[in-house]
């Protein structure tokens, strides 16, 4: 972000260097319960990102004093694949993928009914495998199939999605390339039903008036990503339904 280049990161038609429209996704597909030993699973391919996301618990949380009385504790591991990005990363957790498991945590909490699972832990472990950018937006919409997948109770789906500034235009969803090259990059978590958001972050520079076009961008965003996840969801189930007859 911020790097200064002469890379052209919108053409003369107005679009970007993939093709897209500023107010257009790149291509998503989602499959829920992809793993038979986790009480909840799900995997996504959005753009070139490649993610999956598994769930166990409520359980009783260990050590003991991480227990709430009057809650369940929510702990997301975000953590990326050696092979996911170009550079073969270090295998481990680095500064970035603990701070983006304290939001991706904060943000699934938000949703879920901790008050009805006391003293209990409910652990979602995101792996990135294949890294282009919104691997945070798009580990949290995936967790959150896979906490549905669980059965996990929640106020609503959460969908993460992400707009920002490439080339003085404000655009939504941006891949590596614009990620690298381009202005600003503004990931959002939202609660398609009241439109509440869960998750603000912005990296670079924008003023208050394409902040708001970024966020009205990512809500109409949010409302067709959480169509493909109910859409997902039922899928799993008719193929369930089907198994058993
Ligand atoms: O993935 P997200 O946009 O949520 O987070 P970021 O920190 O803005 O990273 C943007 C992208 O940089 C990632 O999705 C990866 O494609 C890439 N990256 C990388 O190549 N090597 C790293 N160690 C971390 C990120």
């Amino acid at each position: 972000m911020g790097m200064k280049s002469d890379i052209k990161l919108i053409d003369d038609n107005g679009l970007r260097i993939d093709g897209r429209l500023p107010n257009q996704l790149r291509p998503i597909k989602m499959e829920v319960g992809v793993l038979k030993r986790a009480d909840g699973s799900a995997f996504i391919e959005w753009g070139g990102n490649k993610i999956i996301a598994a769930v166990y618990g409520p359980h009783e949380a260990y050590p003991k004093h991480v227990q709430e009385a009057d809650r369940a504790i929510v702990r997301a591991r975000y953590s990326m694949a050696p092979f996911s990005v170009d550079e073969r990363k270090r295998p481990g957790p680095d500064r970035r993928a603990i701070e983006l498991s304290k939001v991706i945590s904060e943000a699934l909490e938000s949703v879920i009914f901790v008050e009805k699972y006391p003293r209990t832990s409910i652990d979602v472990y995101i792996e990135v495998l294949q890294a282009d950018a919104g691997t945070r937006v798009a580990g949290i919409t995936v967790a959150s199939l896979a906490l549905a997948d669980a059965g996990i109770p929640m106020r609503d789906l959460i969908v993460g999605c992400a707009a920002g500034k490439i080339d003085d235009v404000v655009v939504l969803d941006l891949n590596k390339e614009e990620d690298n090259f381009g202005q600003a990059d503004v990931p959002m978590a939202i609660m398609p039903r009241t439109k509440e958001i869960a998750l603000l972050q912005m990296d670079g520079d924008m003023s208050y008036e394409e902040l708001t076009t970024a966020m009205d961008m990512a809500m109409d965003a949010a409302e067709k990503i959480h169509e493909m996840q109910v859409e997902a969801l039922k899928r799993k189930y008719i193929e369930e339904v089907d198994e058993n007859e």
